[in-house]
C-alpha cells in the first residue's frame, strides 16, 4: 500500500468544550482515513510557539496562543492518500465565515479565532508537527482492514 501520507489534525479548545470531538473525528473516519495517533493534552506556550512558529510575533499571536492554552486539545494523526490536502478540505477555509457548508469549520464555526480545528498545510508541516506533538512510539502501526473497499 502506498497511501501512507500523514497529516496532523487537532481539535482546538473550542471544539472540545463544545462537544464536537466525536463529530470531527467522524468526518475523517467516514471519509476513509486511518487514525494512527490520538491524545488529549493541555498545550504549553513552548509547544504552541514551536507549532505556530510562522505566526510568533504577529499581532494576533498572543491572543490566539492564549486561546489555544485555554483548555485541552485533542491531537490526532490521520493516514491515507493525499491526507494533508484532503484534510484541509475537510476543515474548510481558515475563517469559518468563508468556509463552505459541509466542511467542519463551515458547519461548526462563525469567528476566525474560534475555528474549531487545526490541520497541517503541507506534507513538510505535517511531518514537523507530528514529531512535535507525538513521540515515535505513540504512532500506532496496524492494518486498516477496510482499505480495499476505500482504495481501488
Ligand atoms: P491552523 O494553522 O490553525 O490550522 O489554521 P490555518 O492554517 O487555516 O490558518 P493560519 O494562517 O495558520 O492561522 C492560524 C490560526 O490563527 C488564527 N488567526 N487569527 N488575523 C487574525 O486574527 C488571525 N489570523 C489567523 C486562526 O484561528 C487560525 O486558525
Ligand atoms: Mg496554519
Amino acid at each position: 500500500m502506498t497511501n501512507t501520507e500523514r497529516t496532523f489534525i487537532a481539535i482546538k479548545p473550542d471544539g472540545v468544550q463544545r462537544g464536537l470531538v466525536t463529530k470531527i473525528l467522524n468526518r475523517f473516519e467516514q471519509r476513509g482515513y486511518k487514525l494512527v495517533a490520538i491524545k488529549m493534552l493541555n498545550a504549553s506556550q513552548e509547544l504552541l510557539d514551536q507549532h505556530y512558529a510562522e505566526h510568533v510575533g504577529k499581532p494576533f499571536y498572543p491572543k490566539m496562543s492564549a486561546f489555544m492554552r485555554s483548555g485541552p486539545i485533542v491531537a490526532t494523526v490521520w493516514e491515507g492518500k493525499d491526507a494533508v490536502q484532503q484534510g484541509r478540505k475537510l476543515l474548510g477555509a481558515t475563517n469559518p465565515a468563508d468556509s463552505l457548508p459541509g466542511t467542519i469549520r463551515g458547519d461548526f464555526g462563525i469567528d476566525l479565532g474560534r475555528n474549531v480545528c487545526h490541520g497541517s498545510d503541507s506534507v513538510e508541516s505535517a511531518n514537523r508537527e507530528i514529531k512535535l506533538w507525538f513521540k515515535a512510539e505513540e504512532l500506532v502501526t496496524y492494518e486498516q482492514f477496510q482499505a480495499k473497499w476505500i482504495y481501488e
